[in-house]
């Protein structure tokens, strides 16, 4: 029997991205999560299956060895680093700008600014490299929602037309760092697993050149 391959994926926009990757790849899942309460996919191929996990879970499940192999947007990955996950493929999908964020009219200069964020280590790393002390609130979504309530001067958010940010007074400020989904690969899968996964990191390389292509 073929060693079975668990790939993790999070619902919307990454699965909805990686499945033409996918399907290049000659992977098809057979039920649709979005439509589906199963967290165990099947798929056309026998030794092939999906597991539909939070987006920021994805790390966990494949450096843990709950899936061999992953799909995890960057900012997601920078918050978790580990040296126990490879980072093979840039899938180029679910494009966006981690970045700094504010009201268009600032009250007052402060000089200890309040960051509220749920990328945490990325937000500490680009104060402490710009050698500037803030305080960091950490929370869970709608992070838009702070400035206007009082909860912090700035946020930290992803950012991709910048409509978020518009319908809520806020305008982008400083750049952080581009953020694209990666392929991630547990390193001991990839020991004991190598022909498979290496061939499946190969076809979906190969369907990422194809997409930039057209
Ligand atoms: P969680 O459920 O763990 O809180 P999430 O709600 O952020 O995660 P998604 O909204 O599906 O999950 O986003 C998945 C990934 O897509 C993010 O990690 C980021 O890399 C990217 N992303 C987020 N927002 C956008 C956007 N507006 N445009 C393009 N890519 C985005
Ligand atoms: C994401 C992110 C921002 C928004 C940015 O939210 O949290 O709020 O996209 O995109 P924009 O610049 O194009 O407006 P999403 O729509 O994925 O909802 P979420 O809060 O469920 O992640």
């Amino acid at each position: 029997m073929s060693e079975m391959l668990t790939l993790a994926l999070s619902k919307g926009r990454i699965f909805k991205e990686t499945l033409p990757l996918l399907k290049a790849a000659g992977i098809e899942p057979i039920d649709d999560p979005e439509t589906s309460r199963k967290l165990i996919l099947d798929t056309n191929q026998p030794d092939v299956r999906l597991i539909i996990v939070r987006a920021s879970d994805v790390p966990t499940y494949v450096e843990y060895g709950g899936a061999d192999i992953g799909v995890a947007g960057k900012d997601v990955l920078l918050e978790h680093p580990t040296a126990e996950l490879y980072e093979p493929v840039d899938l180029n999908i679910a494009c966006c700008k981690l970045m700094t964020a504010g009201k268009v009219e600032e009250s007052d200069i402060k000089v200890r600014l309040k960051v509220a964020t749920k990328f945490v280590e990325s937000t500490r790393r680009f104060y402490a490299e710009q050698g500037q002390q803030v305080d960091i609130i950490k929370l869970y979504g709608s992070m838009e929602l702070a400035p206007l309530v009082g909860l912090a001067d700035r946020i930290v958010d992803v950012v991709d037309t910048g409509n978020t940010l518009r319908a809520n007074g806020l305008v982008p400020m400083e750049h952080i760092a581009d953020i694209s989904s990666r392929l991630v690969v547990n390193k001991a899968s990839m020991k004991m697993k190598h022909v498979r996964i290496q061939a499946f990191i190969d076809g979906v390389r190969a369907a990422v050149a194809e997409q930039r292509d057209d």
